[in-house]
């Protein structure tokens, strides 16, 4: 190629790449993909269970006092002196000492129980770990060694500190100390050769003239806490000449699973990955699995009407009504329960009083003029619950106009400083949920969802939230509950538009109190509890 001929190339090839370029970088983009089922591969045990340097040359004597406090594999519930406490006899009155629960189920029955909670159990962990529960142990860049994070011990009990190590070049004498402020240090076993000071104190020192055996007595290191607290952590203080590092051990009750049986029509014996069932219904028993709550108010005609299309997809499955009607109708039928309220209790106290009332493992809120269809298919929300890390999933609501939505909300939360936070609520989604193609991950959604009942439980309904009220729920539940909306389960509104010179008097009565004035005090109240109990200074949206 003659020279302006090359050049001319290199132009072209130059602004065909800076094109490509361009388009990667400005073309539209869907949010990424994130994949919640379980078991998420980042969240599963480290890969490398922290290697513990050999050395088989250093004796050691094992101190049967010490081993004794360490945890075992298994527990007992023996008798013990104290048992005959008061409190014991209160709960399980008197009797045998060493309460077995497992012969609260036949003989027969007990392996599958423990099978299947074992199982659930797996599940729960798999949802409530997270990396900062991870064992992390740093390597000797600076020669202490030690665990970053990860160790754990129940309040008042005893563990061995892994991890220690002091890589330290070659000298006369070598010294560590370990430092605990809620708890004391020990020794499982004594190294011959190493010098101990403070042992079951605070403070305890260690030196010995061979490194290796200072470091095979670090192996034994105890730390058991003696400052009762149910969740904190003692910062251990590890220290030799010239350097200084600080660990954490967690002190804890590992917070008590709730667990729930599967409620699967094979009752879920199959541990499988759960991808065979390509319709996405797994076969789930609805009746054992979940509960439909909801809060009615003088709208029984509604809620009959509620009630007669959940029967004909559902006929088992049980509904709870709160009800805070001045002048409250019966309601009758099979599997449903009709719970009544001092006169407008409103509109969170209702929603508190029927998920207080829920057996099952998940809860489905609806409200009262919903009308199910054959597309209000719950088994595909339950699936989307079973199979992932989410607790809680949104469907659509179809109004009358054909219109239908999913009222998918991001919110977003800005430190403030003294003045509060700032919070900001988006339409929108965060990721698209893999496995689920109809499903996202945002943090609020429609009146329709299904959640884990423990978890609805633990967020709450603000009671003092009377009248219209609903993205406050997912504004407390910020950092407790992770969210999922699907757009394929959908619940259809009856008429919310109806002409008003057709109204019943019912009807009248309850939009005075639905939708009150703008001006209405409940507006104030609603900003006060935005100010006051969330502490924001201010809320935008978009
Ligand atoms: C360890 O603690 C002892 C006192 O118990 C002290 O004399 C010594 O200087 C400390 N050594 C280091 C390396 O901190
Ligand atoms: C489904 O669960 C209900 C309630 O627990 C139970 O009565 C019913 O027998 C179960 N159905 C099947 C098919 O397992």
């Amino acid at each position: 190629m003659r020279g302006p001929q090359r050049a001319l190339c290199l132009l072209l090839v130059a602004s065909a790449s800076l094109a490509a370029l361009y388009l990667h970088l400005w073309a539209p983009k869907d949010p990424p993909i994130v994949d919640l089922r379980r078991p998420p591969p980042e969240r599963l045990p480290p890969p490398l269970p922290p290697s513990a340097r050999a050395y088989p040359h250093v004796p050691f004597r094992l101190k049967e006092e010490v081993m004794e406090l360490l945890p075992r594999n298994g527990c007992s519930c023996e008798a013990e002196a104290e048992a005959a406490l008061p409190l014991r006899r209160r709960i399980f009155g008197p009797g045998p000492v060493g309460f077995d629960f497992a012969s609260a189920f036949a003989p027969g029955e007990r392996p599958r129980q423990l099978r299947l909670r074992e199982r659930e159990y797996r599940n729960y962990r798999n949802r409530v770990q997270t990396p900062a529960d991870r064992l992390l142990i740093v390597p000797a860049n600076s020669p202490l060694e030690y665990p970053a994070q990860g160790v754990e011990v129940r309040p008042l009990q005893t563990v061995l500190v892994p991890g220690l190590s002091l890589q330290a070049p070659a000298r006369n004498r070598y010294q560590v100390n370990l430092t605990a402020s809620l708890g004391t240090l020990a020794v499982a076993a004594e190294v011959e050769g190493v010098a101990l000071q403070g042992e079951g104190q605070p403070h305890l020192s260690l030196a010995a003239a061979h490194l290796d055996h200072l470091n095979r007595q670090l192996q034994f290191v105890t730390y058991t806490n003696t400052q009762f607290h149910p969740d904190t952590a003692d910062i251990v203080q590890f220290s030799t000449d010239g350097h200084t590092a600080a660990f954490a051990i967690r002190i804890r009750h590992p917070p008590t699973p709730r667990l729930y049986g599967p409620g699967t029509a094979s009752d879920g014996d199959s541990d499988g990955d759960g991808d065979s069932d390509s319709s996405g219904d797994g076969g789930y028993n609805i009746s054992a699995l979940v509960t439909v709550a909801t809060k009615t108010f003088l709208r029984y005609d509604k809620l009959r009407g509620l009630i007669a299309s959940i029967r004909r997809f559902y006929p088992s499955v049980t509904i709870v009504v709160a009800d805070d009607s001045q002048r409250p109708e019966p309601l009758s039928g099979p599997h449903l329960e009709h719970y009544l309220m001092p006169f407008g209790k409103g509109w969170f106290a209702g929603r508190n009083l029927a998920v207080s009332q829920v057996t099952t493992k998940y809860v489905l809120w609806v409200d009262d003029d919903f009308i199910f269809t054959p597309r209000t298919r719950l088994e595909k929300l339950v699936d989307v619950l079973e199979r992932t890390s989410l607790d809680l999933v949104g469907g659509a609501v179809r109004e009358i106009t054909g219109y239908t939505t999913t009222y998918r909300q991001r919110l977003s939360v800005r430190g403030g400083g003294a003045g509060g936070d700032c919070l900001r609520t988006r339409p929108g989604f965060h990721h698209r949920l893999a496995g689920f193609p109809a499903c996202v991950v945002t943090d609020g959604v429609v009146n329709f969802f299904l959640a884990r009942t423990d978890k609805v439980r633990q967020v709450g309904f603000d009671p003092r939230l009377r009248r219209v009220a609903h993205l406050e729920f997912f504004i407390d539940g910020l950092g407790v509950l992770h969210v999922g909306s699907c757009e394929d389960v959908v619940v259809d509104h009856a008429s919310k538009l109806a002409l008003p010179w057709r109204r019943s008097e019912g009807e009248r009565q309850y939009n005075r109190y639905r939708y009150p004035a703008a001006r209405d005090d409940s507006l104030r109240l609603k900003q006060r509890l935005f100010f006051y109990k969330n502490r924001f200074k201010c809320m935008a949206g978009d």
